[in-house]
């Protein structure tokens, strides 16, 4: 299947849309780095693309790496590292990227060096390494690059900040042009560039679009579910619809592990869990379990929460997760000495309860995946300053009881004890992948400082 078109299937059939504006946006993919066009019902009619060498996912990178940020994927550094600079270099980036009249946009080739020079794409001890994609261009127009051990200046955060802009500006003139043209309301987006929860949130502001959705893997990864709707749905006789029709409203679908496997872990680690003083507890009773880890959050513990099955896509979601307090003005403080030791500037996220939404956020939308970022209501935000971003957003997920019961009655019992339905929550692991099995998980527990480890049913307590 084509790279977008499987791009714009893993979004639209399994969004609920019946119709929707559908656009596809990132690196690059079979030679193009955006597509666009309208979904209904089982077709997709691709109207339009954007061929190598132009890319917005190819300026952002080159920017990161400008950053010092020079790791695949890093792109969301300097998402986390905009709000605390000004925009003051849009005129000098809108040389870089600009906007078409018919939606799309170009790059000024004189500053990327992915067009007319090879640029390395090397494996580096299991991670991909790209080599620089811009030109001496770039640095004559902005300066010297930063290194990646140089320190974070206010004019850095100012060009991440002008970065996330443009690609903003880009983003926003495209769909805004497409709304124009197809006159449909609903949008759904897909790519590696459809992980930039920021220009997500402000979407319904910036442009006419009115719903939208991104499922839990826009990039690559997500392409396999694209290619095989597409796949079926050719197959399925001339006029006849699929006899169902599959919304993705969660991520819950990788492996999963019983008590029993828990149990044999446990037992064979026995000697380790001594001697990190460990106290476990088998509590059948989910309401139990629920009060006793909900306590230990509102107590300032870091919780590893690993339940039922993992999450698919980037994003712990709460079955794979760290969780902790979202009102102590610490908890990003103590989660960073104790497990993550990441970069200050990066923030923690909310998990909500779907019903507290509009009380707590200046929406009322879903958000299942973490793929949109919003305001926090502004009298809200000294109550959970842990999850609120420096210019008082949050990217939240919201938690329906229906799609994780567990997680829902566990956020259901913290706002009990404390009045927030929010609780803090981090991806589970420490410098390594998201931890998938339980003796990964075990592992984590015992090599970091985290105070409780809650195995399906059981909890496992550090002691004090
Ligand atoms: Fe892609």
């Amino acid at each position: 299947m084509e790279h977008h078109l499987s791009h714009l299937a893993s979004s639209f059939f399994v969004s609920s849309y019946q119709d929707a504006v559908l656009v596809s946006v990132d690196g690059f993919g079979d030679f193009a780095s955006a597509a666009w066009g309208i979904g209904e019902g089982t077709k997709i009619n691709i109207d339009g693309k954007v061929y190598f060498p132009h890319s917005l996912g190819m300026f952002y990178q080159a920017m990161t790496q400008y950053l010092g940020f020079p790791n695949y994927g890093d792109e969301y550094k300097v998402m986390g590292l905009a709000p605390y600079g000004e925009p003051r270099y849009l005129k000098e980036l809108r040389q870089l990227v600009k906007c078409q009249t018919d939606g799309s946009f170009k790059l000024d080739l004189t500053y990327f060096r992915h067009a007319t020079e090879k640029v390395e794409y090397e494996w580096l001890n299991c991670s991909p390494k790209v080599g620089i994609l811009y030109t001496p261009a770039l640095e004559d127009l902005l300066g010297k690059a930063r290194q990646a051990n140089e320190p974070l200046t206010q004019a850095h955060k100012d060009l991440a900040r002008s970065t996330q802009a443009i690609y903003e500006e880009a983003l926003f003139h495209l769909l805004t042009t497409l709304h124009t043209r197809y006159q449909r309301d609903k949008l759904c987006l897909a790519g590696g560039c459809a992980m930039n929860s920021v220009a997500n949130g402000k979407i319904y502001q910036n442009t006419p679009f009115k719903k939208m959705y991104a499922q839990a893997a826009p990039g690559d990864a997500g392409g396999a579910i694209g290619a095989a709707y597409v796949a079926w749905h050719q197959q399925q006789p001339a006029n006849q619809s699929p006899t169902s029709v599959f919304t993705m409203n969660h991520a819950y679908w990788g492996p999963e592990f019983t008590d029993n496997d828990f149990k044999k872990l446990l037992d064979t680690k026995q000697v380790e869990l001594s001697t990190a003083d460990c106290h476990i507890q088998y509590l059948t009773d989910e309401q139990q379990l629920c009060e006793k880890t909900a306590t230990a959050i509102a107590e300032g513990k870091v919780i590893g929460w690993f339940q039922g099955r993992m999450e698919w896509g980037p994003r712990a979601l709460g079955n794979r997760s760290i969780l902790g307090d979202p009102r102590r003005h610490d908890m990003k403080d103590i989660l960073n000495h104790k497990i993550k030791r990441r970069e200050s500037f990066r923030p923690f996220a909310p998990a909500i309860l779907r019903e507290s939404v509009l009380d707590w956020f200046e929406t009322d939308d879903d958000v299942p995946f973490m793929m949109k970022v919003f305001s926090i209501r502004p009298q809200k935000r000294a109550e959970i300053p842990a999850v609120t971003h420096v210019d008082g957003s949050g990217r939240l997920q919201t938690v329906e009881q229906q799609t994780n019961p567990l997680y829902y009655q566990l956020i259901q019992q913290f706002q009990q004890q404390t009045g927030v339905p929010i609780v803090l929550n981090t991806s589970f692991n420490e410098n390594e992948p998201v931890v998938c099995r339980p003796e990964e998980a075990l592992d984590c527990f015992l090599r970091t400082k985290m105070d409780v480890l809650v195995l399906g049913h059981y909890l496992i307590t550090r002691q004090a």
